[in-house]
């Protein structure tokens, strides 16, 4: 209870409410419809509390699979995402989901913020300039996003993991790691290949990570064990940047060709589409976004709690500019 008088009491002035944002390779699918449905409740609940709050989503458009689906049409990534962002609209209008704001990962602010947020992580030294492995599909001639490889997974034999993440243990992968890769473009078995990329440093920014998890007092089960256990075993600096064109530009010397990877850019999305909120109603941004008075509570499913309880706090922590981290 005393958690529910400090999130609704004195000292919360507002709440920011944000679901997973949703791909745009698809027309929505249930998984993306329990947590947008969820959080909608949630946000009318707040409203009706009279408690200020505002509900925040997005089309969540870079990356491969957009490459992939526009070249499939014949059409161009921006006038597939523009589409799909449409039909979504309409999808979640007919749920009457009542989003305060419905943006875009690729809109202006979004490619701003997110290479703010890059610059102030590479100032404070968590970025990490190396040539790796990566594995190229030689039939398709190209290297192979996460998603696009499966194998077993090493930690617990699922013979299905994919290349960013094993569904079974739920532990984050890199596509090497994987016994016996194959690639979801061809079909062959990818070979290595070295590749210049930018690293986050979870290795250094783990201990922060985890001071910040076990203050979490209000979290339980896997919310917070998972993360504790995989930092427990060791963190390794991750990739965040990626060898295609479609997405936000990699502000550095020798990195013309990449972009950052979705992953980077799409949770920063929800401070671009709360920015474009903003802009629209002649608010300031800080206070639903840095202010010690306000809460970010996101809703999403059990395969994004990695990326919600590690990668994406480190992020905001690693930049140092003062952003709300999740509640
Ligand atoms: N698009 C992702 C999915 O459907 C969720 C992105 S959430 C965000 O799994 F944090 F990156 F925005
Ligand atoms: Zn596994």
């Amino acid at each position: 209870m005393k958690d529910l008088e400090d999130l609704y009491g004195q000292t919360t002035e507002r709440i920011l409410v944000t679901c997973a944002l949703p791909y745009v390779n698809n027309v929505p699918h249930l998984g993306n419809m329990v947590p947008i449905l969820s959080a909608d409740v949630y946000s009318r609940y707040l409203r009706l509390k009279e408690i200020p709050s505002i509900y925040i989503c997005a089309t969540d458009e870079h990356g491969t699979r957009t490459e992939m689906e526009a070249s499939k049409k014949g059409v161009g990534e921006e006038e597939y995402c523009a589409d799909l962002h449409r039909k979504m609209l309409e999808i979640f209008q007919w749920f009457h989901v009542d989003f305060d704001h419905f943006g875009r990962t690729s809109c202006e602010q979004n490619h701003q913020l997110t290479q703010s947020i890059f610059g102030a992580l590479e100032k404070n030294g968590y970025v990490l300039d190396e040539e790796n492995e990566q594995l190229y599909d030689l039939e398709a001639e190209m290297y192979l996003p996460d998603t696009y490889v499966t194998g077993t997974c090493p930690y617990c034999s699922n013979s299905e993991a994919q290349g960013d993440q094993c569904d079974v243990c739920g532990r984050l992968l890199d596509p090497l790691e994987l016994i016996s890769p194959k690639s979801k473009v061809s079909g062959a078995t990818p070979e290595k290949r070295s590749t210049r990329h930018l690293f986050l440093r979870l290795d250094l920014l783990s201990p922060k990570i985890k001071s910040w998890l076990e203050a979490q007092e209000h979290w339980e089960g896997i919310i917070k064990n998972q993360p504790l256990g995989w930092i427990a075993e060791g963190m390794r600096p991750r990739a965040i940047t990626r060898d295609l064109k479609w997405g936000v530009k990699v502000p550095r010397e020798g990195f013309q060709d990449k972009v950052f990877y979705v992953w980077f850019d799409a949770p920063i999305g929800y401070i671009a589409a709360t920015a474009e909120w903003a802009e629209k109603e002649g608010v300031v941004l800080e206070d639903w976004w840095k202010s010690e008075k306000s809460r970010v509570i996101h809703f999403l499913g059990k395969d994004n709690v990695p990326f919600h309880t590690i990668m994406w706090p480190a992020t905001l922590i690693g930049s140092d500019q003062g952003w709300s981290l999740p509640y």
